[in-house]
């Protein structure tokens, strides 16, 4: 099989503070998970091949603060993304309602030459806590917001049980690949 040249595709996670934007990120690259917050200050990316079809790419994937205070870096760093993932946490109704902000914010932002087919991928976080008896978000309402803003396609995960986190990050690989 010939592997052309090696693409790197850039990705930006957005969403509250504690939805486990990072841990997700962890999980993902690293196959570890701590039950122990530090919030995240500024701004870092990991990276991580990953083949898709006949490509290798590289995902520079960027994780960044939710918390306002810690969001020193600015958002420049959002232009040139080929993919945002918004997390939300299923079980904290504030997290889900404020992905509008989110998402509204990334297109100011990042300023995309198509802010109408700009490939967003979301994840409901979290699946795993109390054994879904807390969840405040169903995954109906999920969908909904998701076809409401141009399906954006949707995964369900669990940072902590390494539940959904290898296909989330492989569809966001491929739509970023596609959008490239
Ligand atoms: P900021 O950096 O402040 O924006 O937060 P974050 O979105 O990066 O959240 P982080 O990954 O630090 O996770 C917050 C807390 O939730 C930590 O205590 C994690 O251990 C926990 N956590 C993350 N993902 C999961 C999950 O899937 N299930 C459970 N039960 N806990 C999780
Ligand atoms: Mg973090």
């Amino acid at each position: 099989m010939s592997l052309r040249r090696r693409t790197l595709l850039k990705v930006i996670v957005l969403g509250d503070s504690g939805v486990g934007k990072t841990s997700l990120m962890n999980q993902y690259v690293h196959k570890k998970f701590t039950q122990q917050y530090k919030a995240t200050i500024g701004a870092d990316f990991v990276t991580k091949e990953l083949q898709i079809d006949d490509r290798l790419v590289t995902l520079q994937i960027w994780d960044t603060a939710g918390q306002e205070r810690f969001q020193s870096l600015g958002v420049a760093f959002y232009r040139g993304s080929d993919c945002c993932v918004l997390v939300y946490d299923v079980n904290v109704m504030k997290s889900f309602d404020t992905l509008d902000n989110w998402h509204e914010e990334f297109l100011k932002q990042a300023n995309p030459a198509n802010p109408r087919t700009f490939p967003f991928i979301l994840l409901g976080n979290k699946i795993d806590v109390d054994g879904g008896n807390s969840r405040v978000v169903s995954e109906k309402k999920a969908k909904e917001w998701c076809a409401s803003k141009g399906n954006i396609p949707y995964f369900e995960t669990s940072a902590k049980e390494d539940y959904n986190v290898d296909p989330a990050f492989f569809s966001i690989g491929k739509t970023a690949l596609a959008n490239e």
